[in-house]
């Protein structure tokens, strides 16, 4: 009885030092450090797919990205998309709860809305994660090492296994203290891109379409000649 106490305390009080690395969803397409955000040219940069990553380091930092389709309800084959980077510290408490603060004026939002708005929408953004508990522990499917974490509601966010060790960061410094005015400008203007249209394209679903419809021209054009 002892035992099986003892093993579920250990197994359910994660160690601060578990989180170090980089950890990424299963599209394995989005990671955090220079390939998501861009700080020179002050750009998020559009994976191709969907998915969330978080990175630690073993000095208190963390770093976020994500990428995720939002969907249109008054035009639900139009889907928008939205990417959201941020950066900043992160404590664990006694009781296993992780914090996120992020440094209020690094952290950007791209929204993009094809058929609701004309361009994307690029602004600051600064939200404190709060997360009451989180696991690391070896997925018993595909053998990696996987990180859930647990919102305040209780629901478990996507989870997310390890991708890189050292984990791939941007500097964990302030990267834009005072925005100059080239920041300004980039700031409020769209940076134009196709948000969700790439991710319809690599639908598989589609692509079986692609195939019958090729397939049928390819007979017709056998047909003509
Ligand atoms: C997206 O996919 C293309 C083709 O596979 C690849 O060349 C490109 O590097 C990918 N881009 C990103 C950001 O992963
Ligand atoms: C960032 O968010 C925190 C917590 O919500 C808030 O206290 C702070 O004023 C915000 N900072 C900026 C610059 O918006
Ligand atoms: C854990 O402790 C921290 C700091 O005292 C507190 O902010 C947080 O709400 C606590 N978590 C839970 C789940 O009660």
């Amino acid at each position: 009885m002892f035992l099986v106490w003892s093993l579920l305390v250990i197994a359910t009080l994660a160690n601060a030092n578990d989180l170090f690395g980089t950890w990424t969803t299963k599209s394995r397409d989005v990671f955090t450090g220079p390939g998501f955000y861009d700080p020179l040219n002050d750009r998020l940069l559009e994976p191709n797919l969907t998915g969330i990553s978080y990175s630690f380091d073993d000095d208190g930092n963390y770093e976020s990205a994500y990428y995720r389709a939002i969907s249109n309800p008054t035009d639900p084959s139009c889907p928008g998309g939205i990417l959201q980077w941020q950066h900043g510290s992160y404590t664990v408490f006694g009781n296993g709860t992780l914090v996120l603060t992020p440094i209020a004026v690094d952290g950007r939002q791209l929204l993009s809305e094809p058929c609701r708005k004309q361009s994307g929408q690029y602004t600051r953004y600064n939200t404190t994660e709060q997360f009451n508990e989180f696991s690391v522990y070896i997925d018993k499917f595909n053998q990696l090492k996987r990180l859930d974490l647990t919102k305040a509601d209780g629901s478990i966010l996507h989870p997310m296994f390890l991708a890189y060790q050292p984990p791939k960061m941007l500097p964990t410094t302030t990267l834009n203290p005072t925005p100059g005015h080239k920041r300004k400008r980039e700031l409020s203007s769209e940076s134009g891109f196709q948000l969700i249209a790439r991710e319809q394209l690599i639908n598989p679903d589609r692509w079986w379409w692609l195939g019958v419809l090729m397939t049928s021209f390819g007979g017709v054009a056998f047909f003509c000649s």
